[in-house]
């Protein structure tokens, strides 16, 4: 039998202040140990094909150039990279088995096959499923953020809008953090854009809600407008950078709210905005990364830097607060989340 692989460690300081106490350490460690496993996997690749203009060529070259340095003492290779990974976090596998399955299509997608005929196809729904899972502790920390976010902002009789709220894992991580009269009296309004999420949301949040509503919501073409200050709070994971125009989006929701009233959400944030996060090699693919109005607000699709949301927030006049309280980024490049929580003024 072949010796188990050695387990060895990064030494990154990690970041201690409010906010991380949720993120367990093997959570933590998972997230370096899946950025080193990307930077293995990238260097793995033979892209000579490939026109270096492609996004994706750039992508993985900005990839390769900031986290070389970073794990340029470290002499893991792949295979041993993705060992540790899933030992430190055994959930990892539902990201990996996402990421393999885009691996194994890179050719197809680098040619222009569309990410969405390869994920929405039926036999590949169960990898979202296991993805957009509070089991998934790599996607899990999103949901914790914006519930503890959340609980202290909910009274009695706020009726609650989740965009973009897919399979449920965000709504159910809601009702188990609520107290138990929060609950009995919040009414939610649920939307998500593809119907099969939606169906399976249902089946997961029956009985969480004194009152669930369930709508089908594209923050891109909204044919049903809800009217001005229909809710106390709006709240979403990882939705709103799929807006194409992502100022008049927010324009929107702040018109939803009541005066008073919240909008908050997780989203995954590179270190700097030119830098890669690993999620992209799945994300990336999707044309919402790509066919967005840019302005110097938003200078790029896609994931945006927690200050490049907090600027759009209060060009938009809400007060914003982030979660966790920690400078994201320069110090230790391995948080790829942050909750915002913006207010509209009373
Ligand atoms: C990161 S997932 C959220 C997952 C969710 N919290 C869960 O537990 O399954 C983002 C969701 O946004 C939805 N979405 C994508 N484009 C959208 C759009 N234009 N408008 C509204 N929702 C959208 C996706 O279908 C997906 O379910």
């Amino acid at each position: 039998m072949n010796e188990p692989p050695p387990f060895p460690a990064f030494h990154f300081t990690r970041p201690s202040g409010p906010g991380f106490a949720i993120v367990s350490e093997g959570c933590a460690a998972a997230n370096e140990w899946m950025a080193f496993y990307m930077l293995r996997l990238l260097e793995s690749l033979d892209l000579k094909d490939l026109a270096s203009t492609h996004w994706f060529s750039l992508w993985r070259d900005a990839y390769l150039r900031f986290y070389q340095p970073i794990f340029a003492a470290y002499t893991y290779t792949l295979s041993e990279g993705r060992t540790c990974l899933l030992a430190k976090e055994p959930s990892a596998d539902r990201v990996l088995a996402l990421f393999d399955t885009v691996q194994a299509a890179l050719p197809d997608l680098l040619n222009g096959r569309p990410i969405e005929d390869l994920l929405l196809a039926s036999e590949n729904i169960p990898l979202w499923e296991r993805y957009f899972n509070i089991e998934n502790q790599l996607y899990q920390m999103n949901n914790q953020w914006l519930a503890q976010c959340i609980q202290p902002l909910v009274k009695p009789g706020d009726v609650l809008l989740e965009v973009g709220g897919g399979f449920g894992s965000a709504a159910l991580t809601l009702a188990r953090t609520l107290t138990p009269t929060q609950r009995e009296q919040a009414h939610l309004v649920f939307s998500e854009i593809v119907p099969f999420f939606m169906s399976r949301a249902r089946r997961a949040l029956g009985g969480q809600f004194a009152k669930i509503d369930y709508k089908m919501l594209d923050l891109n073409h909204i044919n049903e407008p809800p009217s001005p200050g229909q809710f106390d709070l709006i709240y979403g994971v990882n939705v709103l950078h799929v807006a194409q125009d992502l100022e008049s989006t927010l324009a929107t929701l702040y018109q939803w709210l009541q005066p008073g009233g919240s909008l908050v959400f997780s989203e995954a944030v590179r270190p700097f905005i030119d830098v890669p996060i690993y999620p992209e090699m799945v994300f990336g693919f999707f044309r919402d990364f790509h066919q967005v109005h840019l302005s110097d607000l938003r200078p790029k699709g896609g994931f945006l830097t927690q200050d490049h949301w907090k600027a759009l927030l209060v060009h938009q006049g809400f007060q914003v607060d982030t979660w966790p309280k920690s400078e994201l980024g320069p110090e230790y490049p391995f948080i790829y989340s942050t909750c915002l929580v913006a207010q509209k003024p009373k």
